[in-house]
């Protein structure tokens, strides 16, 4: 059994810099011709010159793989100015709640204090991402969330907006009831619950933010995922974090799935029988959503076993050691 993708996309994958950056962006490389690129570094990417000298860095680590940034700025309180400098050289701009994640203590303190900002989005159509938390109780963050998409989804009905990493049913039916909102799910989040992370022993490497919720919210995902919802995409959320930040009192938020993310996808589409939805899940919705053309390439994949690695250099990814059934056997460029 075989299945040939073209041009998969991650829409919204944390590659970090330096040392990091080197170890991780070949991996998402290797199997996408393209990805999000989240800007939450310290300091954050927050301004035209820390755009362009980000996207070089990522280019750079990328090389000698075909795999295209769409980078994103750290929202802010910029000038039309500044908006129109940077628009060519990213998809659009991240919103973060203030200190709703990792390295997030820049982000929005109100957010329904920043209208000028989601006004000249509208205008100059530059898609606003968001990660949809609040500050509430950890179970509750994104349905407690679902009011300020509604806020920002009726104001602004030409503004594009994205959900990032969706992970309740709730988030799920909003997606059909304004034409603006679009969502990206993670691949743990189709395949975890809660118990994964803390109902036996603690698994550090399945902590992240948001949380994993109920069985009723994994299934609701999967299910739209499944059906290649044509708002939804894929985005893995993959988030390293050195082990020695996992394993340890105060576990950083993150997993990590670069390098395992297709695999795993074609197990789960396969034994599902949607093989057929997963070209539309990791790439043609994307591109409809985006209006975005990525590079060709073919990632060929079959049902032949094989081992999650232990480490890729100091990072730990999700379910090291265990044995899956498909692999990727090839790319191609045309
Ligand atoms: C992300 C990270 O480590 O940068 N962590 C996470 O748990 N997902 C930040 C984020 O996307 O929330
Ligand atoms: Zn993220």
């Amino acid at each position: 059994m075989k299945i040939t993708l073209n041009s998969p996309l991650d829409m919204h994958v944390h590659l970090r810099q330096d040392e990091m950056l080197r170890q991780v962006a070949p991996l998402s490389a290797e199997h996408f011709a393209g990805g999000v690129i989240m800007p939450n570094l310290v300091p954050p990417v927050n301004s035209v010159e820390r755009l362009l000298w980000y996207t070089d860095e990522v280019r750079s680590a990328v090389a000698p793989h075909t795999f295209e940034p769409y980078m994103t700025l750290f929202f802010r309180n910029y000038t039309e100015t500044e908006l129109l400098a940077a628009k060519p050289h990213m998809l659009g701009i991240k919103l973060y709640p203030a200190g709703a994640t990792t390295n997030s203590e820049a982000g929005v303190q109100e957010i329904t204090a920043m209208d000028h900002m989601y006004s000249m989005m509208q205008e100059l159509d530059i898609p606003l991402l968001v990660h949809g938390e609040t500050h509430g109780f950890v179970m509750d963050r994104e349905r407690e969330f679902c009011e300020i998409y509604r806020y920002l989804a009726e104001r602004y009905p030409r503004l594009r907006i994205t959900m990032e990493h969706i992970t309740t049913a709730e988030s799920v039916r909003l997606l059909d009831e304004f034409e603006n909102l679009h969502a990206t799910v993670t691949l743990h989040h189709l395949v975890i619950t809660l118990d994964d992370v803390v109902g036996g022993l603690m698994d550090p490497h399945l902590f992240c933010k948001p949380i994993a919720k109920r069985p009723e919210d994994r299934l609701a995902l999967l299910e739209a995922a499944l059906s290649a919802h044509p708002k939804l995409m894929l985005g893995s959320d993959s988030a390293p974090h050195p082990i020695d930040r996992k394993e340890c009192p105060g576990c950083a938020a993150g997993v990590f799935t670069a390098p395992i993310l297709l695999p795993l996808l074609a197990e789960l589409y396969d034994r599902h029988g949607a093989l057929d939805k997963l070209q539309a899940f990791v790439s043609n919705n994307a591109q409809r959503i985006y209006r975005i053309t990525p590079p060709p390439k073919s990632v060929e994949l079959e049902r032949t076993p094989m081992t999650i690695p232990q480490r890729y250099g100091n990072v730990v990814p999700m379910w090291a050691g265990k044995e899956i059934s498909w692999s990727v056997v090839s790319t191609t460029l045309p």
